[in-house]
């Protein structure tokens, strides 16, 4: 029997402030280069013109490490998959218009990615230490920019079912962790304070909104009045209860997530429950949805960390489901700065 020619796929990430790379064979993950951009943490968030600026000086060595580390040369890659949108547009068309001049010199095809769509597909790749959801699943994007419920009906069927109407889990991460002067970006440190705080010592109320929406502009309000006040009583109260607040904080976030999703699943009828974005680095968001997966019955499906947060192997992995339909792009595509999942270029 003959056996199946494998599928390289380069995989191009830039629609934010890190610059990531990514070779895979089949949804086989070989090389996954990143590099982050330090420069935003003294502004307190991403400066989109300094992002593109960097995404032109990493873009190269990220390119030629991610083959080095995979042992691939570019006439093995089969297609070059990029991310189109949605993001930052200065950023968005640094990866862009490398990924064409790529497909020109080499005369691969182009596959152009949408990177919510990408976060989902984290969950494709082989060795995922949960392994791959079966279709239909419900998945949470939870991203700086986003907070989706999208049930994936299969590796190219999305339907956005809910999502922010205001500002995403990451944001109010990140704008919570300004307010109580930890660095940027924010949710990786409230995350690490927090695991020595209690989580019910005050509570962050999530206001109730529309079926399957969510709304995280009030907590990160409700943080700032709660810090004021309780400041003009002790001008070190934030210093002497971080680990409470930043536990605190957190548990009212994941708590409006979670309570979503469970609705959500319930409604729909569906137990593959799986969680992607950057977010779903948290560690008591993964907690606290395997006991709740326990509790109902689902299986829990949470990507390694080097998935989880942006990257060129989710780009790869979405560009090799693309690549089976063959659902290729031409070069005169201009990227999106806003773009669902489920709806076509
Ligand atoms: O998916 P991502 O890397 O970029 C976007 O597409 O936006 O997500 C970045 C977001 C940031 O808001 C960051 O604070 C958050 O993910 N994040 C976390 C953790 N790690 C990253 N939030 C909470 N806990 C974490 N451990
Ligand atoms: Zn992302």
């Amino acid at each position: 029997m003959n056996k199946v020619a494998d599928i390289y796929i380069l995989g191009i990430e830039s629609s934010c402030d890190d610059t990531s790379i990514s070779v895979c064979r089949n949804n086989e993950v070989l090389s996954n280069i990143t590099a982050s951009q330090k420069i935003h943490s003294k502004y307190g968030g991403v400066v989109p013109e300094l992002a593109s600026r960097a995404h032109q000086e990493n873009i190269v060595p990220v390119y030629d490490e991610a083959l080095k580390e995979a042992g691939v040369t570019l006439e093995q890659i089969n297609a070059i998959a990029y991310t189109h949108g949605p993001g930052l547009l200065g950023s968005l068309l640094v990866g862009c218009s490398f990924a064409k001049s790529l497909s020109i010199a080499s005369k691969k095809p182009l596959l152009a990615i949408n990177h919510m769509e990408a976060h989902i597909l984290a969950h494709t790749a082989k060795n995922n230490p949960d392994g791959n959801p079966t279709y239909p699943y419900l998945n949470l994007t939870v991203s700086g920019g986003h907070t989706q419920l999208v049930k994936v009906k299969s590796a190219t069927e999305f339907e956005l079912i809910g999502e922010s109407i205001d500002d995403a889990a990451g944001e109010a991460f990140d704008k919570g962790a300004k307010t109580l002067g930890l660095p940027y970006p924010g949710g990786p440190h409230i995350d690490k304070t927090a695991k020595k705080g209690d989580p019910l010592k005050y509570t962050f109320p999530i206001p109730k909104i529309g079926e399957y929406e969510f709304s995280f502009s009030g907590i990160k309000t409700s943080l700032l009045y709660f810090l004021q006040k309780e400041s003009k009583k002790n001008e070190n109260f934030i210093t002497e209860n971080l680990e409470d607040i930043c536990a605190s904080y957190q548990h009212g976030i994941v708590s409006a997530l979670l309570k979503k999703v469970e609705y959500t699943a319930d409604k729909l009828m569906l137990d593959n429950i799986c969680v992607s974005g950057g977010v779903s680095a948290n560690s008591y968001l993964n907690e606290s949805l395997r006991k709740l997966g326990v509790k109902k019955g689902w299986n829990v499906f949470i990507p390694p960390l080097s998935l989880c947060t942006d990257n060129g192997a989710m780009i790869a992995l979405a560009g090799y489901q693309k690549y089976l339909c063959n659902s290729f792009s031409t070069i005169d595509a201009a990227p999106k700065s806003r773009w669902k999942p489920g709806v076509s270029l």
